[in-house]
């Protein structure tokens, strides 16, 4: 299933050596000004071209189909695509019948019978996310002054994260690594729980990304550790604010206004240059793998632009989810208000 939220809803369509991909939003609130200019600092933050990336070369340049005229979203479904030029097809022949371990290629072969398009991972391709991350832009203008940042904390287990990089290289192999994701300035009381909380909605969309393994809020698994005396966070004011922040932010699966803070698991990427043991279906036998063609040797050197783009439409979900159950009572949106087209 490719379509995610609520009111703010999103589908991500295309393959990776297909003609185009991209993303049709529904739900977008009409009068929010987008330019194509607008999506260039953050589609270029999850590019390739640094040490430790693939050396596909995509311009990735956006393309707006829809929803946008005179330079403002109409309430239509904004549609926007990136044409796919660098391709080398023929580099993913043998996946479909020597599945590479830790890819998606054995369970694409079931689950599809075998009519998957595999071309540079087709449907499973990382390079899915450029729709996210365009929606993202989108939504960003929708969750209004908060100030998200990604980055990446460590790789391959250290925070030395050029010499983990460059160490890969060396060996033909890969690496994952951790990424935290801080929120400044959070709207308050955003989240609906039980099943659309701000921790479930999030992680749901989180674990969609291809190649995250794991996600952890405040103090995360720490918290097994601690004493409920050390956890709690002691208010300071009447704001909610608080001493420390070991929710995260989110209380009850609604956001208390502190900073929301949370870490994601980035897997190793599965195509190493490493010999692998596999089956090979056309031949009927094991056999050795050494996987061939262009792969990033940390993913999760892409990944902070992608995670912020998923935390804001999260946010824009829940904040027009919350618009449309409790009305304006938490604070002016850069939406309303704007006055009717020509007065
Ligand atoms: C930005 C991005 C780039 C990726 N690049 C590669 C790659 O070059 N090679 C690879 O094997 N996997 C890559 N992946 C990961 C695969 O898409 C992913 O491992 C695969 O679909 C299997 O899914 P899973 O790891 O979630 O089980 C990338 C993922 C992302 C988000």
């Amino acid at each position: 299933m490719n379509s995610f939220g609520v009111v703010f809803r999103l589908t991500l369509f295309g393959e990776s050596h297909g003609p185009a991909i991209g993303v049709i939003i529904d739900g977008c609130p009409p009068g929010l000004a987008i330019k194509p200019e607008d999506f260039v600092a953050d589609l270029k933050r999850r590019q390739s071209g640094g040490v430790g990336t693939t050396k596909r070369q995509e311009p990735d340049l956006p393309e707006i189909l829809s929803g946008v005229f005179d330079g403002v979203t109409t309430g239509a479904p904004v549609s926007l695509i990136t044409r796919n030029s660098d391709k080398i097809s023929s580099d993913y022949d043998e996946f479909k019948n020597i599945p590479r371990p830790g890819h998606a290629d054995f369970v694409s072969r079931i689950k599809h019978s075998g009519f998957a398009d595999m071309r540079g991972s087709g449907h499973f391709s990382g390079r899915i996310t450029w729709g996210l991350v365009a929606a993202g832009v989108v939504a960003k203008k929708i969750a209004g002054t908060s100030e998200m940042n990604a980055k990446l904390i460590s790789a391959g287990g250290s925070e030395d994260i050029e010499k983990a990089i460059n160490e890969a290289i060396a060996l033909n192999d890969t690496i994952g690594g951790i990424i935290e994701c801080r929120v400044k300035k959070p709207p308050k009381a955003i989240g609906e729980p039980f099943f659309y909380s701000f921790e479930s909605a999030l992680s749901h969309i989180i674990f969609s990304i291809p190649a995250i393994k794991g996600i952890e809020f405040g103090s995360g698994f720490a918290a097994a550790s601690m004493r409920g005396s050390e956890n709690n966070d002691p208010f300071v004011d009447s704001l909610g604010r608080t001493a420390s922040n070991n929710a995260g932010g989110i209380n009850g699966g609604i956001t208390n206004g502190n900073e929301i803070v949370f870490r994601i698991v980035v897997k190793p990427t599965s195509s190493t240059g490493v010999d692998q043991t596999t089956f090979n279906f056309k031949e009927g036998k094991m056999a050795t793998l050494i996987v061939k063609g262009r792969h990033d040797t940390c993913i999760a050197l892409r990944m902070p632009v992608i995670v912020e783009a998923a935390t804001a439409i999260v946010m824009a979900d829940l904040i027009l989810i919350d618009r449309g159950i409790h009305g304006e009572r938490s604070g002016p949106l850069p939406l309303r208000g704007i006055p009717l087209k020509g007065e």
